[in-house]
């Protein structure tokens, strides 16, 4: 498996805080199944100024120190880019880094309001050949009354990445219970761990993994922890990977069949 948004470098944000901590996440994703981890700190203005240059070095120690102890894991860069004006600038500018410098993004939004340009910035991104993987959007809480966001923005080509612990009930019934909504109506492209430390945000992907096989059977959740990543960091254009599974609701499939008449849907200019 590959977890593609993770906050294990040492003591670069909110994530690990040292290098025992982070070594010990190594240990979990490694015994969980993951052998290729991006390394995504925050990037938020004002309070976590990560650059593509101070990540890229970060990555480098630390992938030396898991050689050195002979751990079997691949790191790559990125991100987990707060959502403001002007990104596809900044990543052209190369100040802030895609997933393993692919077309893919990881992009977080306000976790209390809606934020005023959502929507624009997002498919200023697509429109700029960039393909914005939304961050936990099961865990926003303004998302449960603008659902139909989720599903414009992926009708329109963004991606949704949803948390492993969320799927289990790691972050309440709420997170839970949208995660649910999310991959019953084929709304949710990976899962990732958004791993930050060893208790409550630890690097457990698998059990996300299993639990979304509840739901959207065996072989779409290995696409979701396996496939869909993998395409990511060979920068596959988002039409050549796996398509998202039919959607069990009629309402969303009279969404996304009549976004198909219009513009073409999932194929839309990529
Ligand atoms: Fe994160």
């Amino acid at each position: 498996m590959l977890d593609l948004h993770c906050h294990i470098l040492p003591g670069i944000d909110d994530g690990a805080k040292d290098l025992d901590t982070a070594l010990a996440m190594a240990r979990i994703a490694i015994d969980d199944g993951i052998d290729t981890i991006a390394c995504t700190p925050h990037i938020y203005p004002g309070m976590y100024e990560n650059t593509a240059t101070g990540i890229r070095a970060a990555i480098a120690a630390f992938q030396a120190e898991l050689d050195q102890r002979d751990m079997p894991l691949k790191l790559l860069e990125g991100a987990d880019v707060y959502l403001e004006p002007g990104l596809d600038v900044a990543i052209k500018a190369d100040r802030v880094p895609t997933l393993a410098g692919s077309r893919y993004l990881l992009l977080e939004p306000p976790h209390h309001v809606m934020p005023p340009h959502f929507e624009e910035t997002v498919f200023g991104l697509k429109m700029a050949g960039y393909v914005p993987v939304i961050t936990h959007p099961e865990r926003l809480t303004w998302i449960p009354g603008h659902y139909d966001v989720l599903e414009r923005m992926v009708n329109a080509g963004a991606w949704m990445q949803i948390t492993a612990g969320s799927i289990t009930g790691r972050f309440g019934g709420g997170p839970k219970q949208v995660c649910e909504r999310m991959l019953d109506d084929g709304l949710v492209h990976i899962i990732a761990t958004d791993a930050h430390n060893l208790s409550r945000r630890a690097p457990y992907l698998a059990e996300g993994r299993d639990a979304a096989a509840q739901r959207v059977g065996a072989a779409e959740a290995e696409h979701l922890v396996t496939t869909r990543p993998a395409g990511i960091i060979a920068d596959t254009p988002p039409g050549q990977l796996p398509p998202l599974p039919q959607a069990k609701t009629e309402r969303r499939q009279r969404s996304r069949s009549l976004w198909q008449k219009l513009v073409g849907g999932d194929k839309v200019r990529w």
